[in-house]
């Protein structure tokens, strides 16, 4: 029996991100238990940038319940995640679960390249904006094989089954999840899948996900890439994955070098603004 986990972005009980993740599962032919989590019931607090998770068998200092939705990805076979989109992104929920994403390194093994397919629920049709970029970088980020993602359009809850093409799509990404990856028809980077990109000049273009540049051409009036492989290509496997931890462990101790000199910087501007406070707090926890 497989374990899939569902992690709904939206906050929205029984909204279309929920509805969507259940039925992928339904149309799952293998059998499976779906376990799911809503990230807006977990409190998950802004990284701070310490880099303190990052060396080997540390964890992240915040207080919160980073660990339990880690190992909640860690501890299955493979992962369903739905997001919304909020104004041309991905909704906070899983912004804020991608920042912590330096404390993934440390649940490397795990985690490393567990199946799982991305959706983006929008509401109305091309007003996605760069959805679909953030669930596939997040699924990049937690090291996951990513055999498809989509965009779907719904904007009530509960729109998205409103008519049977967005059941075809649960399909699509359901026989896609224990099954092959999915082939893309759409122009697409040849790296990595991506279709985002940024327009270089002299038909030059760098692809958002794996980040590495190519030439753009036109084959029958349809965008075709040719990437430079030699860039480095970020998370092609396992071991390049952890070069990326060891590489922002040596930042840490090229900042221990500098750091005089950087503090000289900072310095000059310490005094510079007045900051607003936040409301103070009750005893109770509540804001006064
Ligand atoms: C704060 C907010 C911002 C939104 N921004 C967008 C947007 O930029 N583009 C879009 O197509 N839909 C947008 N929507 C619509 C949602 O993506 C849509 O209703 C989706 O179905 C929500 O999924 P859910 O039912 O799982 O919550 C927004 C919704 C909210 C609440």
């Amino acid at each position: 029996m497989q374990k899939v986990l569902g992690l709904v972005g939206s906050p929205r009980k029984l909204g279309n991100c929920e509805i969507m993740v259940k039925e992928i599962s339904r149309q799952i032919t293998v059998p499976h238990e779906l376990n799911l989590l809503r990230l807006a019931d977990f409190n998950i607090l802004p990284c701070r940038g310490c880099y303190r998770c990052l060396p080997l068998g540390k964890q992240c200092v915040l207080q919160d319940d980073l660990i339990t939705v880690l190992r909640a990805m860690c501890d299955v076979d493979a992962l369903i995640v739905a997001v919304p989109a909020y104004f041309l992104s991905a909704n906070a929920c899983l912004k804020r679960l991608s920042d912590r994403g330096l404390s993934f390194y440390n649940h490397s093994e795990k985690l490393w390249h567990k199946p799982a397919v991305g959706i983006g629920v929008a509401g109305v049709a091309g007003k996605e904006g760069f959805t679909l970029l953030c669930v596939q970088s997040f699924l990049k980020l937690i090291l996951a094989q990513e055999k498809a993602s989509r965009i779907i359009y719904g904007a009530l809850p509960g729109e998205v089954f409103m008519s049977e093409k967005n059941k075809k799509a649960a399909a699509d990404l359901a026989s896609a999840l224990f099954g092959p990856v999915a082939q893309k028809f759409e122009p697409s980077c040849p790296v990595c899948g991506g279709d985002t990109f940024r327009f270089l000049g002299n038909n030059r273009v760098r692809c958002m996900l794996c980040s590495i540049s190519g030439n753009m051409t036109l084959e029958h009036g349809l965008p075709a890439f040719e990437m430079n492989r030699s860039e480095q290509i970020f998370f092609e496997n396992r071991q390049e994955a952890l070069k990326h931890r060891d590489w922002l462990l040596g930042m840490k101790n090229d900042f221990i070098e500098k750091k005089a000199v950087l503090k000289k910087i900072c310095m000059t501007y310490r005094q510079e603004g007045q900051w607003i406070q936040p409301p103070e707090k009750t005893p109770k926890g509540n804001r006064k």
